[in-house]
């Protein structure tokens, strides 16, 4: 039997997950049981929506100490005692930071290679098509209710959910404005056809950007920040606006987050602010996946991937999530 690594989780961070909060451990998978599977990990995802687990303050279970890391991954059946898989069969699912797992048959969807070509790559399956994806597509539809011409913001609108609201929003007719830290995540997100884009990191006051951009205001807000970001948003909001809270990603990190403050404009603008759990829409995901898939396929969504190679990397690109190192999906390479 082959040894693999993997990392768990050693101490309940605080702050920017250091690199002592996470363990790597070699280990022998045990025998299979029937109904299980082996699979060698090929890809996984690093999310920053995943900092509430490590600290246990989540919507989903938090992890325990020893626990494997969680995340979504794509791997191959290596070994089999399942009717549902064979060996070599491609796989996708919440696999984890592991070179390989025992998987029950279950929680489990099969990759057909068939499916995937140089313009739908089968690790969009844990990306544009998988929750980052999904949460762009549900949370702009369901909670923004858009409507054509009505203008539509998205903060940390580089990154996988933020990209793929903005390519959406452009689809239904809405002019796009995307914030992003630095010139290149602007660059890029001009070449995807945003309308307009602000460089948060180069503004000193990002009320009066948003401003510029949008002078007849916003219609919706897709957040993906909170804090800060979310009051400068709040205050460019038309009346009756909607906010979709998608992420919070500038206070995960926070032992006391900064919270919103602007709630008068709640009152004075008939404002609507709602939050979104992508997995609320399970049973509509494939319907979903086949839209997005069509739109790559027709050039109307471009996705960006950024893969670092070795699981070793893990803990170290995970905290650089936090301070905008990843340019697109974050994978790590596992094996
Ligand atoms: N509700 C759901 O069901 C659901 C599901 C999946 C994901 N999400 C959320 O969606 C959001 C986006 O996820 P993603 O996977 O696409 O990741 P992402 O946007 O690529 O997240 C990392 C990026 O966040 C930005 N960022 C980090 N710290 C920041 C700060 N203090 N202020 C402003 N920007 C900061 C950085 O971009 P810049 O370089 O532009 O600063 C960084 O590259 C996350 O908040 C995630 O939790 C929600």
């Amino acid at each position: 039997m082959s040894t693999y690594r993997k990392w768990t989780l050693a101490k309940h961070p605080s702050g920017v997950p250091s690199e002592d909060c996470f363990a790597l451990e070699d280990f022998t998978p045990d025998a299979l049981s029937d109904g299980q599977v082996l699979i060698k990990t090929h890809y996984f995802s690093l999310d920053p929506g995943m900092r509430g687990r490590l600290s246990g303050d989540s919507y989903a279970a938090g992890l325990k100490i020893g626990d494997t890391i969680e995340s979504a991954g794509i791997g191959e059946v290596i070994d089999s005692k399942s009717e549902r898989f064979a060996v070599g069969d491609m796989v996708m699912g919440g696999l984890g930071w592991t070179q390989a797992l025992t998987h029950p048959d279950r929680g489990l969807q099969k990759l057909d290679p068939a499916l995937f070509d140089d313009k739908v790559a089968m690790t969009a399956t844990i990306g544009v098509l998988g929750v980052p994806g999904l949460t762009a597509w549900f949370g702009l539809q369901d909670l923004g209710q858009p409507q054509s011409g009505e203008t539509l913001l998205i903060s940390s609108a580089a990154g996988p959910v933020g990209a793929t609201c903005g390519q959406i929003g452009k689809t239904l007719g809405l002019t796009v404005i995307g914030i992003a830290g630095g010139a290149d995540k602007c660059a890029y997100l001009s070449g995807l056809g945003f309308d307009a884009v602000i460089d948060y990191k180069a503004e000193k006051d990002l009320t009066k950007a948003i401003a510029t951009a949008a002078p007849n205001g916003v219609d919706i807000y897709f957040d993906n920040v909170g804090g800060t970001m979310l009051d400068a948003a709040i205050l460019n909001m038309k009346p009756k606006g909607r906010i979709v809270i998608s992420g919070q990603v500038s206070e995960y990190n926070n032992e006391t987050p900064i919270g919103i403050r602007q709630t008068t404009r709640f009152i004075t603008h008939r404002l609507r602010m709602e939050g979104l759990v992508v997995y609320d829409y399970a049973k509509q995901f494939v319907q979903a996946q086949a839209a997005m898939a069509a739109l790559i396929r027709d050039g109307k969504l471009a996705y960006k991937e950024d893969i670092s190679e070795g699981i070793e990397d893990a803990p170290r690109e995970y905290a650089a999530l936090f301070a905008g190192a990843n340019f697109g999906r974050r994978l790590i390479k596992a094996s």
